[in-house]
This record gives structure tokens, sequence and C-alpha cells, in this order.
């Protein structure tokens, strides 16, 4: 085989397959390409990489790269990537959107949901034996109806939520870069708040949906905790950084909002400890985009932008190219 491609870690077998049909694949063992070191070493023999949001892609690594041609990460975030250094070393660049938005929509509604009703203590204390029958004062929760709702990040994913509360009769605020088209806005019946302190103001459920930049790192911080009412809910899908994790917990912990309902962490895979004490908080271990369907088609989009740098030849029409 011509071209040589490293997957840092296993990922579904049909992508694999697709990625022999052009090249020889090495796949990783889990973890084993999450420093820099392993990265800059093993890399010097292969023409792309296929790597995972734990794989840190740094100027260094970027800056070492002889043979390489693409980096294409398993993932729709990119943060783990310099992609800066990446232009600068005319190295390609791809990543894996619209394939998860509708499962990572959904953990963000299982995660509001769960909060809101309680599910977690109430199936944990019926394992217990504490259920002992029905009764007027039990695991008293939050209805969704009628309620208002702030997605930071009207992108694909924030979008793809913003429709599955649309069912749920909740009105929708957002807070964009930009604002979303005329349509859209209607189609969802949604506000756009070019002030992100006064949606939160008047929201009960923050999603946290947006990229992780430096300009969104902390985005929901101490003040704009603090701009939120005793039965808000926050939900973050997004990534950790977005929220100033200690002073979500100190809020929980004051009992300032009602809960939380996170999927990522600032330093996964540590979770805050305070956190893991916090009340009426939901913790999942980034199982966001985790369905059967949504994994084979990342692995399809990773492997497919890597043969159209290296081979020229693409199926279908190819938009997951960043750089
Ligand atoms: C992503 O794609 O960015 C998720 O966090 C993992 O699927």
């Amino acid at each position: 085989m011509a071209y040589k491609v490293l997957v840092t870690e296993p990922i579904h077998s049909d992508a694999i397959d697709y990625l022999r049909e052009f090249a020889e694949v090495r796949i990783g063992k889990r973890k084993q390409y999450d420093n820099e070191d392993a990265l800059v070493e093993d890399l010097e023999d292969f023409d792309a990489a296929l790597t995972v949001l734990s794989n840190p892609v740094s100027e260094r690594v970027i800056a070492s790269l002889k043979r390489t041609k693409i980096v294409a990460n398993f993932a729709v975030g990119f943060n783990n990537i310099d992609v800066e250094a990446a232009k600068k070393h005319g190295i390609r660049v791809s990543n894996t959107p619209d394939v998860l938005s509708e499962a990572t929509a959904d953990i963000a509604l299982a995660l509001l949901l769960g909060v809101a009703r309680k599910i977690a203590p109430s199936d944990a204390d019926l394992r217990k034996g504490l259920f002992d029958g029905w009764h007027p004062e039990g695991y008293l929760g939050m209805e969704l109806s009628g309620k208002r709702a702030a997605i930071i990040g009207m992108g694909r994913i924030g979008t793809c939520i913003a429709r599955r509360l649309k069912g749920f009769g909740i009105q929708i605020g957002y807070y964009n870069r930009n604002q979303v088209a005329h349509q859209i806005e209607s189609e969802l019946n949604a506000q756009f708040f070019e002030n992100a302190d006064e949606l939160f103001a008047v929201s009960d459920f923050v999603f946290m949906s947006c990229p992780l930049t430096k300009d969104t790192h902390h985005f929901l911080d101490k003040r704009r905790l603090g701009l939120l009412h005793k039965n808000a809910i926050v939900i973050n899908t997004g990534r950790g950084p977005l929220i100033d994790e200690a002073e979500l917990a100190n809020s929980l912990h004051q009992g300032d909002i009602f809960g939380a309902g996170l999927d990522v962490f600032e330093k996964e895979p540590e979770v805050h400890p305070l956190l893991l004490s916090a009340p009426n908080t939901l913790l999942l271990p980034h199982i966001g985009s985790g369905t059967f369907e949504t994994r084979r088609n990342m692995g399809f989009l990773a492997a497919k932008a890597i043969r159209f740098v290296l081979t020229g030849e693409v199926d279908g029409k190819l938009t997951n190219l960043i750089c």
C-alpha cells in the first residue's frame, strides 16, 4: 500500500476497512497517544493521523510532522488541535460535524429530564429499598412545559436541541456569534439575544453548546452564574471549560440554582470533587455522540477526509475539512 495511516485508538471496524482499501493502517491503544511525545515519535512514519479529542495535537506536534498531510479528528470539536499551526505548516485538519448532532441533542434532553425530574436519585433510592409507596410529596421535580431555555451556541447541535425543546413547549432564546437565518428562528420560535447576560437572567434552562475557544473559556463564570435564578438548571454537552466548574459546584452546594446536568468536564477524565457531592447533579462520562450509528458515521467522515487528502478521490461531497 502506498499510504500509511495511524488511527490513534480503536474505532468502528467499518471505517477501518474503508481506510484499508487505500492504506496500511496501524491502530493504537486507548490513551497511547494522549501525550505529545508519543505523537511526535510515531507520526514520523505516517501520511495521515486519525486522532481523538484526548490527543494533544499541539504546535510542537504539528511542527514535527514530516510526512503527515492530514490530521482527521474523530470529533466535531477540535480544541485539541492547534489549527493555526496546522495552517502555517500546510497540514490539513478535518472534524466530524452533522453526524453527531442528533445524538448529542438527545443526551442534552436526557440530562434536562433527568435533573428536572430527579431521575437518578429516585432510581438510586428505589434500588436501596427506600420506595415505600406513592405519596403526594415524594421526589417533586420541575415541569418543562412553559419554561424558558437559553441555548449558548446555535450551531448544528444547538439547533437540534432547540427542535426538541420546542416539542416540550419550551420557549427558546439563544446567544450566538451571528443571528441565525430568519426561517430557522421562526421555525423554532427562537429569539436572538445580543447580550448573553440578559438571556441568562430570564432563563430557566441553560444549554452550553458552543465550541471551546479563548473567547468562550469559562463563558459561564461566577458572575454569570449569579445572574441565574434559584430554579435554573445548567446543561453542558459542549466542552467542560465552557463553565467554571468550581463556581458551578459552589452554586449547587449553596442552593443558588436547582441543578446541573453535565456530559463534559474541565479536566477529563477527572471530575471536580465538589461536583461529585453536589445536590441534584447528573454527571455522564462524555457520551453525547455515543450511539453505534453516530460513532460509525464519525469514523467514515474522518476516513473520507483522509482518502481525499491523500489520494484526491472522494465519495460524495466533502464538507468537513477545516483547513
Ligand atoms: C465531539 O465530537 O466534539 C464530542 O465531544 C465527542 O463526540
